[in-house]
């Protein structure tokens, strides 16, 4: 990969070393290559290493070989279950740098640090050079071949001080998420395991369990799947290996959330029993469906928008699409002739059919102007 470096002034001192060259080390290499920084990388394994020095993460040193003296910040990215040990070993390996980790749980990575300072096997002063982090990007597919320099583009990046760290450290791996165009933001350990729980951990759980349901589902069961299906099971296909080092790290907190989500499950399933046994209009029924929905409602309703602003209301305008060569490109210029900006965008394709469902969300007051003008230009609009 030979992209120019970035016109964009970055802060971050190199060289950067990275420690587990996977979706997220990768991605980090590639990032602040093309921002001219150097960097360097190693792996576990000497394939994945390979894989990403081929992609263009970085400069592929065997361990003991780097330029330790001058490594100025080394990012751990490597699965949950190692980490600490890696950064102790890095904080050792590298007296001068900064050390941080990427890795998704904090508490439990802190804890066995704080455990190896009171046993006398790190010292307080290297331990000061360590900040945890955790940028809140990803994607359900590992190792270098998916990785992307722009994946951390707007994602907030948690920041993850102990009470000894050094606030230049603090200042270095600040840096280095807004070089990569990630948005800081400072949390204790523990508030980050709780909110990723929430908002990743238990979400992970509910798709696979879901996907899971497929599993003895018929083949033409699975032929009527849709938009709502993919929707909800697209993270179910993440790696088992690394998730279930993530479940097993946060598993207080997760597990506080699925037994809440067991409590709303039980009791639609009794309700729904009552349903089964006594008619759809036996007592309680209704109510324990719509609750269901009604709070599910108010839930998504909480998460924010696009660019991690408040939620916007966007009005849809579906399209069919044809299913051959050009199409959508065809579609995105004529709404950009239209003078319409595209505020997200999904498109469904039935099985067996030859066409494509696109739904256009932009903001209220442009669909009638964004329906009509697609009609005027040939497209069949089927929904505004
Ligand atoms: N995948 C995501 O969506 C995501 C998002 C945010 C944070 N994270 C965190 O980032 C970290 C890396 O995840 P990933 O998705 O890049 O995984 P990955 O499987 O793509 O890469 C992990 C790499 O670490 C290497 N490795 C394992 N043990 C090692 C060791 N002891 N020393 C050196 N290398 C070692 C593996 O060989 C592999 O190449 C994890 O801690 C994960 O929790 C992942």
């Amino acid at each position: 990969m030979s992209e120019p470096p970035s016109s964009h002034p970055v802060s971050t001192a190199g060289p950067v070393h990275l420690i587990g060259s996977g979706l997220l080390g990768a991605s980090i290499g590639l990032a602040l290559t093309r921002a001219g920084v150097p960097v360097t990388l190693e792996d576990a394994s000497p394939a994945a290493a390979a894989l990403a020095r081929d992609v263009g993460a970085g400069d592929l040193v065997t361990p003991g070989e780097e330029g330790r003296a001058e490594v100025r910040v080394v990012v751990i990215a490597v699965p949950p279950d190692v980490t600490a040990d890696v950064v102790l070993t890095a904080l050792r390996r590298f007296p001068d740098a900064v050390v941080t980790d990427v890795a998704s749980v904090k508490t439990i990575v802190l804890r066995e640090l704080w455990e190896a300072a009171e046993a006398g096997t790190i010292s307080p002063a290297d331990l000061a050079r360590y900040v945890g982090s955790h940028p809140m990007a990803g994607r359900e597919r590992s190792g270098a071949a998916a990785a992307d320099p722009d994946l951390f583009a707007g994602r907030p990046w948690v920041l993850v001080p102990h009470p000894g760290s050094d606030p230049a450290a603090l200042l270095a791996v600040r840096n280095l998420a807004v070089d990569l165009a990630a948005t800081p933001v400072r949390m204790a350990a523990e508030d980050h395991d709780r909110a990723v729980a929430a908002v990743s951990h238990v979400p992970q759980v509910m798709a696979s369990v879901l996907a899971a349901r497929l599993l003895d589902a018929p083949e033409s069961a699975l032929a009527l799947a849709g938009q709502g299906l993919r929707d909800t099971t697209r993270i179910a296909a993440s790696d088992p290996r690394l998730w279930a080092a993530i479940l097993v790290g946060n598993a207080g907190p997760v597990a506080d959330l699925l037994a809440a989500a067991r409590d709303d499950l039980t009791r639609l399933e009794e309700a729904l029993r009552g349903a089964a046994e006594h008619g759809p209009l036996s007592p309680g029924a209704m109510a324990a469906a719509s609750t269901t929905v009604d709070r599910g409602n108010l839930g998504v309703s909480r998460i924010p928008g696009k660019h991690g602003g408040a939620r916007r209301d966007y009005a849809e305008v579906e399209v069919l699409v044809p299913d051959s060569p050009g199409e959508l490109g065809r579609l995105f210029v004529a709404v950009g002739e239209l003078g319409v900006n595209v505020e997200d965008f999904a498109i469904e394709h039935a099985s067996r059919q030859k066409v494509g469902l696109a739904t256009i969300a932009v903001l209220p007051d442009a669909a009638q102007r964004l329906a009509d003008g697609l009609h005027e230009k040939g497209w069949r609009v089927v929904g505004a």
